[in-house]
């Protein structure tokens, strides 16, 4: 059976080259449906470098300021390998092994929405890596949260990133990666802050109906962990009891600005962070589920079951895009402009794969095999 993050990540792919399609078509809908982790953190949480270290590759620009101002939707696909590419959904005849070129296609692309301004825009660049060193993940990079714009960019851009990021969050079938870092307040913490404003869950407790408050569909992750102050240590927010998320808290020990000014290799870097959980004393009974790689791990496993339960719904508006799609085929008639034609015939490809792998599903649980 065709994994299923890689079958949404081509149903993801399929609404948007269709996305000029009518807003009341069952196409956008679809794309809002579909399950999704986006990565939310303040400016300079890290959130580059978590997502560099889960596809242990230097790909994403740096720089002062604003530097990420359109989403980019990061689809990484497990591969045999031995070698690992690259590619853009806007440059398809292009291959990319020099990951270098990948970062400058991402600035330049960026540009090119955005016209140099230094402004934002919510039209989103789909990457896909494939690799065998990375998970089946799908990851969006979202700007990060700022307080002041910098030189050159209108104040509106606060509060411009601010409604981008709500705008992707507040889907039901969103989950939250909240970038913090450990060296800020978590209550001051921009991550945790709309999180817990677009995702707040309150209940009482049973026995003593203690009220219990904690962020819905979200994962904490805890960067700049090796940057605490002697004698002090992170376990009240790893263990969940400084802030409660509905997803546990995972800490990583990114490369510092120091390692990436000297080039540090990622492999280096992944090795140094699991030796740096398990040689401390306190972090030593929290190393299994700390780091990187058991981050990456985690979010692909998390992804593919929260699919699995969504079959259903999806599967439904399927059916209802594909009909849409062959009575806008049959109005086009022939002969049907090949680019149209050819995008259409893609969906109704992949919506009959998801048809048949949602069969497959039925079947499984009939015969009391897998579950959905
Ligand atoms: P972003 O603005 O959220 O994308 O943040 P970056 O990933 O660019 O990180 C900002 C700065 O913090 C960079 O200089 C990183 O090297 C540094 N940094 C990020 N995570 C860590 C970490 O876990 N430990 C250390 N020492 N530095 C980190
Ligand atoms: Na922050
Ligand atoms: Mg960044």
């Amino acid at each position: 059976m065709e994994n299923l993050i890689s079958l949404v990540n081509k149903l993801q792919r399929a609404c948007t080259a269709l996305g000029d399609h009518g807003e009341e078509s069952a196409l956008p809908t679809l794309w809002d449906s579909l399950p999704a982790i986006a990565v939310v953190g303040g400016q300079s949480s890290g959130k580059s470098s978590v997502l560099e270290s889960v596809v242990g590759k230097d790909f994403l620009p740096r720089g002062s300021g604003i530097v990420t101002r359109r989403p980019l939707v990061l689809q990484l696909n497990r591969i045999d390998g031995p070698g690992e590419y690259a590619e853009f959904m806007h440059f398809k005849k292009k291959r990319f092994t020099d990951f270098a070129l990948v970062r400058k296609e991402i600035a330049d692309e960026t540009d090119r929405a955005t016209g140099r301004t230094k402004q934002i825009s919510t039209v989103p660049i789909y990457l896909s890596i494939y690799s065998p060193n990375v998970v089946n993940l799908t990851l969006i990079d979202l700007p990060g949260l700022t307080k002041v714009a910098v030189e050159g960019q209108p104040d509106s851009i606060v509060y411009d990133i601010e409604n981008m990021v709500r705008s992707f969050i507040e889907k039901p079938n969103c989950i939250i990666l909240a970038i913090s870092p450990v060296n800020q307040d978590l209550a001051t913490s921009d991550a945790i802050k709309i999180s817990r404003e677009v995702r707040p869950k309150r209940y009482y407790t049973a026995m003593n109906l203690m009220k219990i408050e904690e962020c819905e569909r979200t994962f904490g992750v805890l960067t700049k962990i090796d940057l605490m102050d002697k004698g002090t240590d992170a376990v009240d927010i790893l263990e969940g009891r400084s802030y409660r998320l509905q997803y546990p808290w995972i800490g990583v020990v990114n490369r510092s600005q120091q390692d990436i000014n000297k080039n540090v290799d990622m492999i280096a870097a992944w090795i140094r962070e699991r030796e740096y959980f398990a040689s401390i004393p306190e972090y030593k009974h929290l190393a299994h589920r700390m780091g990187s790689e058991h981050l990456a791990k985690m979010l692909s496993k998390h992804l593919e079951s929260m699919i699995k339960s969504r079959i259903p719904g999806i599967q439904s508006l399927i059916t209802k895009a594909t009909a849409e799609l062959e009575t806008e085929l049959c109005r086009l008639g022939k002969p049907i402009a090949a680019d149209a034609g050819g995008k259409l015939y893609t969906i109704m490809e992949i919506c009959r794969m998801f048809d048949s792998i949602y069969k497959e599903h039925l079947d499984g649980v009939r015969s009391g095999g897998e579950k959905i």
